[in-house]
Parts: C-alpha cells; sequence; structure tokens
C-alpha cells in the first residue's frame, strides 16, 4: 500500500472537479462559500492543530486530507453532506490505494464533520471540527445586495477579523473574532454560531485543550 500524500490529493483533476461542482450547487442555493479558498484553509488549519498539539506528521496530514474533501458531498446534497463527502472520500482514497486504516480515520473525521451530527471521534475528526466551524470570514459572502442578506450573510459579513489561536503550552485554543456590530450584534452571532461555538468546545475537550471564544476583547465563552 502506497502513502497517499495531501499534495496528491490537492492536485487529483476529479477531486478539484468535485469540489467546484460542489461549490457551484451551493452558490446556486445561497451558501456561503465552500469552494477551494474553504477547504484549503480548513486542511492547513487543521493540520498546523495537530502539528503544535504533538501529534504525528501523518496524524496531521491525515486531518489535511480530511479537512480538503470534507464538503464534496455538497455536490450530491446539502442534507446529510457529511454523509456523502465521507462515501465519496472512502471511493476516492480507496482507488488511490489508501491503506484501510487510514481511509477509516479520514472518513470517520469528515462524517463527523457536520454540526447536526457531530463527534470528535478521533484527533483528526476534532481537528476537523474546530478548523470548519471556525472559518467564518466575510469574504465567504456572494451575495453583494445587502438588503437581501439572510442571517447567516449578515453574520459572516460582519466578520472583519478571525483567528483560531492555539497556546500549546496552555493548551487553550481561541477563536479571536472582530465583529462589527452595525452589521450583526453579538447576540445575532450567537444566534447563529451558539451550537457551532459549543461543539468546538467539545472538539477542543478531546484534544485536552480549552476552548475560548472573543467577540471584541470580550471573553464570551
Ligand atoms: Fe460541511
Ligand atoms: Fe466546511
Amino acid at each position: 500500500m502506497s502513502h497517499v500524500t495531501f499534495k496528491q490529493v490537492q492536485n487529483h483533476a476529479e477531486i478539484k472537479t468535485y469540489i467546484q461542482k460542489a461549490d457551484e450547487a451551493l452558490e446556486k442555493q445561497g451558501y456561503t462559500e465552500h469552494s477551494f479558498a474553504h477547504v484549503t484553509k480548513v486542511a492547513e488549519t487543521a493540520k498546523d492543530l495537530l502539528i503544535r498539539l504533538g501529534y504525528s506528521e501523518r496524524e496531521a496530514e491525515l486531518a489535511q486530507i480530511a479537512g480538503f474533501l470534507h464538503d464534496i458531498g455538497n455536490v450530491i446534497n446539502r442534507v446529510d453532506h457529511a454523509q456523502s463527502s465521507a462515501v465519496m472520500a472512502f471511493r476516492i482514497l480507496d482507488r488511490m490505494k489508501m491503506p484501510p486504516d487510514e481511509v477509516a480515520t479520514v472518513i470517520a473525521a469528515i462524517g463527523n464533520h457536520d454540526e447536526e451530527t457531530a463527534f470528535a471521534v478521533s484527533p483528526i475528526a476534532a481537528a476537523l471540527i474546530l478548523a470548519d466551524k471556525s472559518d467564518v470570514r466575510r469574504t465567504r459572502v456572494r451575495n453583494r445586495d445587502f438588503a437581501t442578506f439572510d442571517i447567516h450573510d449578515r453574520v459572516n459579513y460582519a466578520v472583519e477579523d478571525s483567528r483560531l489561536i492555539l497556546d500549546a503550552d496552555t493548551r487553550s485554543i481561541t477563536l479571536d473574532l472582530k465583529i462589527d456590530t452595525k452589521i450583526c450584534s453579538v447576540v445575532d452571532y450567537f444566534e447563529i454560531f451558539l451550537n457551532r461555538m459549543l461543539l468546538c468546545r467539545r472538539a477542543a475537550d478531546f484534544l485536552e485543550c480549552q476552548f475560548r471564544l472573543n467577540v471584541n476583547g470580550t471573553a464570551l465563552l
């Protein structure tokens, strides 16, 4: 069995097509950007978290691969896309001859990333949850007509700056957000993101870290 690298996954023509088509389908449904910018950022963040927390290079690379593939199932349907992404990733990685124990780790992480059904079943899954749920930023909003913004557009658009800060010494992971409260109140933010933030807290717990949320300099979690 060969060693499937992140580079191979990233440069895989078939995977690129699915990511692009999945994003096009979401665009038609009015969702925020889920294309290469999102999945690459998630891949890098998940890898970085695990490396800095002392996990092996390979575990970090599997998290990176899971990050890149986690949203491809949106090409089938938004509903249950964690499951469809996992099944698609299974077929692709299997054909790339990734060993079954690694495939299992990657697809379990992908299948457990969506809010409704997410669970930090492994360090890779925990890193994927943290990386995915913390990617809120203005550039993900595609709607250019402010008058027709829904609450998701508003909440994302209001985020002027977002950073996931890991302090490996104190084992704390902080999502630090700067929000324009003229666009979205902190209460609106909480309404949309409370579940995600609680999920991040459980994922951080799994990595034996404490999760903190800072909005405009105030600690909310
Ligand atoms: Fe997703
Ligand atoms: Fe995502």
